[in-house]
Parts: C-alpha cells; structure tokens; sequence
C-alpha cells in the first residue's frame, strides 16, 4: 500500500499537536506575542528531503490489485489537477486529498513516471503558496481543516483550487474562474477537447492537437473573460500542462503519441486509471511543449487591462523563456506577498521548503542565482 506505518504514525502526531488548538480557526486576530506563542507551541517537525529519482523507471502496472480505484468519500479533496486527482483515487496519494510534498512527489513518480527535479520544482512552488509549512500538509482541491491550525494572514493554505499562481485561466478542462467553478471537470470544455481532438488529431490528442487548443484556449479568455490574466507563474504550467496528457495518460506499452479520448475522460473526469494501465516507460517532463510554442511564437505573458479584448502585455512577467526570472520573482513576490514577515518555527519551515525549491530548478539545469527573501 502508499504509505508505511512510519509515515502515518508521524502524520498523525502531526495532526494531533495541530489540533491543540480549536480546530480550523484563523490565528489573525492574535497579537504577536500570543501568534509566535501559539505557534511556537505546536511541536514542529521539519519537513524530510524530497525523494529522489525512482531506481527503475520501467513501463509497468499501476492500476494494480494493491491500488483499486475508490469512489470518494464525504469530505475526500480532489481539484483541477486530473493527474493528483487520479492518484489519490488509487491509493498512490492519501485517498483524502491531503498530502505531504514527499508523498505527492513519491506519486506522480511512481505512478506516471514525472521526472524528479521537474516534479520536485511542480510540487515545492505549489506547496509554498497553497500548502501548510508548519503541518507540511495540502489540499489537493479545497481549503480544508484537514491540513491544520492556519498561518496567520495574508497566508492562505487554501489547497489547489485557489487561484493564484498555480491554479489559473485557459485550463483545457476547468473553466476561468472568472466563470464559478474554476476546478471542476466542465464537460463543455472537455466537448472542446474532442473538437480539437478531431479536427488536427483524427480523433486522438497529440502535440498537433495541443498547439491548437492553447492557441484557441488563449483567445478564447481574451474574447470571453474580463478578468483574463496569463502571466508567470501560471504562464508556464498552462503550457506544460497541454503537453501532460499526452507524455502521461498514454500507456506505458504504446509509443503512438496519439492519446485516445476515452482514456482522457477517464482521467480528467472519472479520476481513474484505465483499466490494466501502465505508466509510460522513462521518467520525462515536459517533452514536446516547443510545438505548442512554435505555434504561438509571438505569444507575451500579460491580460485583459479593461474587459474583454483589453489583452496588455505585462513587461514585468518572466517570459517562457526566462526560468530565472521566474524562480526570482516567485519568491521575491508571490511568496513574499503570503508570508511577508515570518518569525519563528514558520520561518524556518518556509526557509527549507524554499531551499528544495532552489534545488529543483538547479536539478532541473537552471542555473539561478538563489534568493534569500527572510535571510540566510
Ligand atoms: C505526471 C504528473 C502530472 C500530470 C500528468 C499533471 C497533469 C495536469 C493537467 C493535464 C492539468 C490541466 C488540466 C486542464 O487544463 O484541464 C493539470 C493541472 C494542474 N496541476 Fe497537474 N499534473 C501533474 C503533476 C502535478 C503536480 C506535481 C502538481 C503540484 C503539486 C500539479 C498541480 C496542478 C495544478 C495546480 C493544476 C491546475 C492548473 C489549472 O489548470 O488551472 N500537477 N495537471
Ligand atoms: C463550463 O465552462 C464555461 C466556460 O468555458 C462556462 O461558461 C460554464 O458555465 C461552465 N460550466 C459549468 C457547469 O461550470
Ligand atoms: C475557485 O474555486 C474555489 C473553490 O470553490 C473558490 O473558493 C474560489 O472562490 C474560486 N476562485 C475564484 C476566483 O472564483
Ligand atoms: C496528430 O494527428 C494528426 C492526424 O492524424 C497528424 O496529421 C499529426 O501529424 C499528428 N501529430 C503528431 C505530433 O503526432
Ligand atoms: C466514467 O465513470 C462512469 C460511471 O462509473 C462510467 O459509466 C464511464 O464508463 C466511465 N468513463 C470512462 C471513460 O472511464
Ligand atoms: C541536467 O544535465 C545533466 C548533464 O548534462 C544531465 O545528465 C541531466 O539529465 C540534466 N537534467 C535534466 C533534468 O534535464
């Protein structure tokens, strides 16, 4: 099964010294010495080193007997990440959709075959805006009391769904949130996937088809969202993420390239492995996303400045062609904007969960200069 006994026994001492405190109440209205006092409180265990790359990175099973699909239970978290969501369904990921960076790397490695330092990059960025430093715990979907005792604000451990710099606008399945729901499956969208699918595909999703949607996907929220907004960070998972069903969803023992659209749905909406599937064979990331961006070479981060069709350029965003400037303003701004001013056990948590995200895009040959934003 996911998890051993280890991990559990620690995860549950976690969750008890958090719920000392009454449960799932903002520590914002507390003066400064009574915050670092109540957080200093809570036994801080520092978070483990992120896993490394897997030893054997072998085509194989994963829809197996030890990982059955389970259909959710009240209160299980799953958001507008198909491939998460998929992998708290089978077991791979706590089935309740609140995780550990570890174990989420640990995931998508074992069941989809994600390469480590991109993994390790996807999962620290999101865990830094939208996680719980002092639990160490997430939400895959929702905010929810399940990661414990919150941070005090503007910090928002508001799990995936929130969004911000990871969840974002021009999802091929969920829609802006501009729109409501901006993380369910939305099949009108998913309607539009097929489309594509059968105009530039004949029938299957591929890097063709990929290229296409963005590029529709793009003007689609010019055209229709108010609020569209398409800068970084968001800016690069929107591509990546147009090339991960196709690298990911395809089984492992077919090396067409060309995803078939029921196997899509079974992820994107049912959360669940095909049946007998096999993880692809070879760890990668985001092969495959310069045809998406050969096709859309003029394309700069930026948004709808005064409603629909306002589309302005924002000089001040990372280009896809700048890893750096992303990394730097990412923490200088995005997490600095959550934590302005962290003190104590929270700083350090923070402090270390920054230095594995340094690590990961260092991995991942990006040689950036590391910032510091709360010292060294
Ligand atoms: C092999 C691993 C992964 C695959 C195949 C994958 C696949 C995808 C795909 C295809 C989408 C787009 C959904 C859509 O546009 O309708 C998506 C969205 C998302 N994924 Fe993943 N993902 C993976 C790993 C991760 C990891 C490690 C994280 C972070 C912990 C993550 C966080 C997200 C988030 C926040 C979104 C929402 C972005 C949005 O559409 O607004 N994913 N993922
Ligand atoms: C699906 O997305 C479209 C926008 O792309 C939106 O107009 C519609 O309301 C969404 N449907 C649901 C059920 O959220
Ligand atoms: C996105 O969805 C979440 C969960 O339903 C919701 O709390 C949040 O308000 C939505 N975000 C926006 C900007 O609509
Ligand atoms: C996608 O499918 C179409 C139709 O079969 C084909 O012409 C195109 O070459 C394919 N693209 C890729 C990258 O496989
Ligand atoms: C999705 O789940 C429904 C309900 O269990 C099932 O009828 C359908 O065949 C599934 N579709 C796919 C593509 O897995
Ligand atoms: C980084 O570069 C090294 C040496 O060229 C290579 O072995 C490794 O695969 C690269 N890592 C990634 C994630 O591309």
């Amino acid at each position: 099964m996911f998890a051993s006994l280890a991990v559990y026994t620690l995860l549950a001492l976690k969750v008890c010294t958090v719920s000392a405190f009454p449960a799932y109440k903002s520590l914002a209205g507390l003066t400064r010495e009574a915050l670092d006092a109540a957080v200093s409180s809570t036994t801080f265990v520092p978070p483990p080193s992120p896993p490394g790359p897997l030893a054997d990175q072998s085509a194989k099973l994963v829809n197996d007997a030890a990982h059955p699909y389970q259909p959710l239970r009240p209160g299980d978290q799953r958001g507008p990440c198909p491939a998460l969501n998929t992998l708290a369904s089978h077991g791979y990921l706590p089935r309740n959709g609140v995780a550990t960076p570890a174990q989420i790397v640990t995931a998508v490695q074992e069941g989809l075959n994600l390469e480590n330092s991109f993994a390790r990059f996807l999962t620290y960025s999101t865990f830094l805006v939208n996680g719980n430093p002092i639990t160490n715990l997430m939400s895959i979907g929702d905010k929810t009391s399940g990661t414990g005792q919150d941070p005090p604000k503007p910090a928002t451990v508001a799990g995936l769904d929130t969004h911000n710099n990871c969840e974002g606008d021009t999802s091929m399945t969920r829609a802006d949130a501009f729109f409501g729901d901006n993380h369910s499956f939305n099949e009108s969208r998913f309607q539009n996937f097929i489309k594509y699918s059968e105009k530039y595909g004949a029938g299957k999703y591929n890097y063709t088809v990929a290229a296409q949607l963005r590029k529709f996907l793009i003007q689609d929220s010019i055209q229709n969202n108010p609020q569209f907004s398409l800068v970084s960070p968001r800016l690069f998972t929107a591509f990546a993420e147009s090339v991960f069903p196709i690298n990911f969803f395809i089984d492992g023992r077919d090396t067409s390239g060309q995803l078939d659209l029921d196997v899509a749905r079974s992820f994107f909406q049912n959360m669940t492995f095909p049946p007998n599937f096999f993880r692809r064979a070879g760890a990668v990331s985001n092969v495959g996303q310069n045809v998406v961006t050969d096709l859309l070479p003029n394309f700069k981060p930026g948004y709808n400045a005064h409603g629909v069709n306002t589309f302005t350029v924002d000089s001040t965003s990372a280009t896809l062609t700048e890893p750096c400037l992303r990394y730097t303003n990412f923490v200088n701004k995005n997490i600095k904007q959550l934590y302005p001013n962290p003190t104590g056990v929270l700083k350090q948590a923070l402090t270390i969960n920054l230095q594995f995200l340094y690590e990961a895009t260092v991995a991942a040959n990006e040689s950036c200069t590391q910032v510091f934003p709360y010292g060294h």
